[in-house]
């Protein structure tokens, strides 16, 4: 263990700051092996608890999980004046009095951090700033509120009305108590304010961000919508017009085969578009505590010192070789009776369980088609050799594996 002890003051400690002071611990030997440091929370500020300067003064960098604009701009601007580190995931601060603060952290050469504050745990701020930094972009399309999305969502999959949707959102902790500011777009649109700071390297500040939100939205415009093939979301879009940037927040109908057309729930996704690079869609939980506080401490270990090359192994897990799918598994047969009774036969034997079955063509061109529940590869595979082993098979059946899981409600 390093003797090297890594400081952290926790500015807040509400649904963010428990989630982080929860998983720093958690994930602390493993931040020591990449960074040689170990982190520590030496202090946390609450209206009820803790002293900024106290926390200030024993810091190496400061979390920012208050939110609001003061007294967080000015703990932020102080933070920084005197030498340390911020990570910070306050959207509303950043799209108000960004630049402020960018020129303070660029003035004192420390490191102001904010992944956190757009998508929630989705990498959009560290891919935009580092892995885009080269590419000339020129539209980027974003839901960037889960809580509407998860409302729009819900109203298309049961055709309730705004307000079902909104309190079920609530009720499922997916919209605050006073939700406001999500239903109205603002939320959404200081994410993309920020966004479109760091993809258009221009000042953009919140006001400049025009927004409309889903309030009026009905379950009749969700019907037709249906019927016409095409998805509403509330999205977020910062583009070049005529040599100037257009920022904007509003409703709008998605043809399905737009790669945000299918992203549900409370899910977050944004889309980069560029000549260069065509295309790329990034979307995960857009928040939560949990995930929220990943993505601070991703943010505070990238403000630690840089990895100068992999990390020593800190675990030792097994390597798994045999695990469960589900199959896919297309046989060219002989048309006879008992080929379906003995393929089935044999597949049971194995413990398969058989998810649907076609049987497509005649003469030649028999095929039978199934799809298998999730079993060990090894089963499924031994059941394979023994069916292509039977007179009846025309060529040696084809397994291509299932991916089951559904990510978005
Ligand atoms: N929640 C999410 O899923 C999420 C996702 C992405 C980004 N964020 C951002 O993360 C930040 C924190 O959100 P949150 O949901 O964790 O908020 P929260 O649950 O309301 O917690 C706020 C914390 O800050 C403290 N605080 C507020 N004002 C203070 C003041 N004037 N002086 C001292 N302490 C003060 C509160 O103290 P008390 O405990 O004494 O009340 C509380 O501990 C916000 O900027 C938010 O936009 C949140």
């Amino acid at each position: 263990m390093s003797d090297r002890v890594f400081r952290i003051g926790l500015l807040g400690r509400g649904t963010v700051g428990a989630a982080f002071a929860e998983l720093l611990p958690a994930r602390a030997v493993h931040i020591e092996a990449i960074t040689g440091m170990r982190p520590e929370i030496i202090g946390v500020l609450r209206r009820s608890e803790g002293d900024f300067e106290a926390i200030l003064e024993a810091s190496d960098l400061v979390v920012e999980v208050m939110g609001g604009i003061e007294p967080a701009r000015d703990y932020v601007l102080r933070a920084m004046l005197a030498g340390k580190h911020v990570v910070t995931a306050n959207k509303q601060l950043l799209s108000q009095h960004g630049e402020e603060l960018w020129a303070c952290a660029r003035d004192n050469g420390v490191q102001l951090r904010f992944e956190a504050a757009v998508a929630g745990v989705v990498p959009v701020i560290r891919v935009l700033g580092e892995s885009l930094a080269a590419a000339s972009l020129d539209r980027i399309h974003g839901i960037v509120n889960g809580t509407t999305n998860f409302i729009l969502s819900e109203m298309a999959r049961t055709g309730c009305s705004y307000e079902d949707a909104l309190a079920d959102a609530q009720r499922l902790g997916y919209a605050e108590a006073d939700p406001t500011e999500d239903v109205n777009g603002k939320d959404a649109a200081a994410k993309m304010a920020i966004i479109a700071r760091l993809a258009f390297d221009t000042p953009v500040h919140l006001d400049q961000v025009v927004y409309e939100g889903i309030e009026h939205i009905t379950a009749d415009d969700m019907e037709y919508a249906r019927e016409l093939g095409l998805g509403l979301k509330l999205l977020g879009t910062a583009e070049r017009v005529d040599g100037g940037l257009s920022v904007r927040v509003h409703p709008a109908f998605l043809y399905g085969s737009h790669p945000l057309a299918s992203v549900g729930g409370p899910f977050n996704a944004v889309t980069i578009e560029s000549e260069a690079i065509t295309e790329i869609t990034l979307s995960g939980p857009g928040a939560g505590g949990p995930q929220t506080a990943s993505a601070v401490l991703g943010d505070v270990i990238s403000a630690m010192i840089p990895p100068a090359s992999t990390p020593e192994a800190t675990h030792a897990l097994e390597i798994i070789q045999d695990v469960e799918s589900a199959f896919y598994l297309h046989m060219e047969v002989a048309d006879r009776p008992g080929v379906l009774a003995q393929v089935a036969q044999i597949l049971g034997l194995q413990g398969a369980s058989v998810k649907s079955v076609v049987q497509k063509g005649l003469g030649e061109k028999a095929r039978l088609v199934m799809v298998v529940h999730p079993m060990l590869e090894s089963r499924f595979f031994a059941a394979v050799d023994l069916i292509a082993g039977l007179d009846f098979m025309r060529s040696r059946p084809r397994a291509i594996r299932v991916i089951e899981e559904e990510f978005i409600s």
